[in-house]
């Protein structure tokens, strides 16, 4: 009788992106990946954006590959992606993972890669989550720690909702925490305006390296103004105190910017079309609430990243005010008829009509088509298992293990 046991050992995961709403910019250790300062993100739900990942681990397999998004990628030129095998590997009983067996990895994103929007984070947190599911470990907390090794903010993405990277003093200490599951603010919405969706100029490890080198401010920033922050957003998000979340957000935003501006050479990851989008937020905050009262709470707040994409973060009864205003400044121009922004997502009705303040703010920042399109989205769960089978619908590898075509 032939052997039944399967040749090919795999499993096909999920994971999310994040979006930090006070940021991780600049190393204490460069190489473990420990940062200068904590940082506390919102998971985004996976239905609208995730890296998806199948690994299969065979004696079939000659050596490691790795396909991302369609292509070939050569990993022996991926020192970090390397490091996170390894690591796995000292966590395994002799013979778990039996010499001679070599991994397949194939990982697509749904979103665009590496403009800015959090890829690195998702399809680290995906890779290190199947790898451990490969081999039973289930641990979100060990899961988490591997995954900082590949990028520091993935260690985020192996939770829902809102999430803590507590910045730790080593390797075993330096790992995330949820904060609150994506059901404990059911209403917190999130709009990704996509600006641009080229690859970013500067790499987050190479930009932040140099500020630290080179920016006053950075040190300034990780010592006396990000410990204070953390606490409050913490008890702003405990509280589900919008005002003071979005206060929060766009102030820390801002000054992750500013020690971009004051790294030498400086860095810009913000565009003018980014600026108009700062400069709607603060009007439309400035002039009404999401009850519709004078110079209330904040109505929306915006993020940036390494990259040119605005985050918006608000809450559900907002959406349909600030998409109209969006359409206002951005939509395309046509010759004739409507236009409207493509939002991608969760679809809200986009025909409210703004009232004249609103509508002035949206003409003040008008720039026809300067946004490519809206992902509409919410807050989500951590990581998912999609199969064990090789070569069913949800796999992204063929019966035998090599991508489907
Ligand atoms: O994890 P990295 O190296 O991709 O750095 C991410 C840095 C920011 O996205 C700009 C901020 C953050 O906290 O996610």
């Amino acid at each position: 009788m032939a052997n039944k046991t399967p040749a090919i050992r795999t499993v096909t995961v999920r994971a999310p992106v994040n979006i930090a709403v006070i940021k991780y910019w600049g190393k204490s250790d460069e190489k473990l990946i420990i940062p200068l300062n904590d940082s506390i993100s919102g998971t985004l739900d996976m239905e609208q954006m995730c890296a998806t990942t199948s690994v299969a681990l065979s004696a079939q397999f000659t050596s490691n590959r790795m396909w991302l998004n369609g292509e070939e990628v050569d990993m022996t030129a991926n020192a970090r992606l390397l490091r996170c095998i390894e690591e796995v590997k000292t966590m395994l009983s002799p013979g778990e993972w039996p010499s001679g067996h070599h991994l397949n990895i194939v990982s697509v994103n749904n979103f665009p890669t590496a403009a800015g929007l959090a890829s690195s984070a998702a399809g680290y947190a995906a890779l290190m989550y199947a790898l451990c599911q490969l081999f039973g470990i289930d641990d979100a907390a060990r899961i988490s720690t591997l995954a900082r090794l590949g990028s520091g903010s993935a260690c985020r993405s192996l939770y829902g909702g809102f999430v803590q990277w507590v910045a730790g003093a080593d390797h075993a200490t330096s790992t995330a925490r949820q904060l609150l599951g994506e059901a404990g603010w059911p209403s917190m919405r999130v709009l990704v305006l996509v600006v641009s969706d080229h690859r970013k100029d500067t790499s987050s490890t190479a930009g932040m390296a140099l500020t630290v080198q080179t920016s006053p401010l950075m040190a300034h920033r990780a010592a006396a103004v990000v410990p204070g922050r953390v606490r409050e957003m913490a008890a702003a998000i405990a509280s589900r105190d919008f005002d003071a979340f979005a206060r929060l957000t766009m102030a820390d935003s801002n000054q992750f910017h500013a020690v971009c501006a004051d790294t030498y050479p400086p860095i810009r990851y913000m565009n003018d079309v980014s600026w108009s989008v700062v400069s709607l937020v603060h009007r439309l905050n400035s002039s009404s609430n999401s009850s519709g009262s004078k110079g209330g709470a904040a109505l929306v707040a915006y993020t940036f990243d390494a990259g040119p994409n605005a985050c918006l973060y608000l809450l559900e009864e907002a959406v349909p005010t600030v998409l109209a205003a969006l359409n206002a400044a951005y939509a395309p121009k046509k010759e004739k008829g409507e236009t409207q922004l493509e939002v991608k997502g969760i679809q809200y009705q986009q025909k409210v009509k703004l009232n004249k303040e609103m509508a002035d703010h949206a003409a003040a920042v008008v720039r026809p088509g300067a946004l490519k399109y809206v992902i509409s989205t919410k807050l989500g769960p951590g990581p998912q298992v999609l199969t064990r089978t090789l070569g069913d619908e949800v796999s992204l590898m063929a019966a035998n293990g090599l991508p489907k075509l």
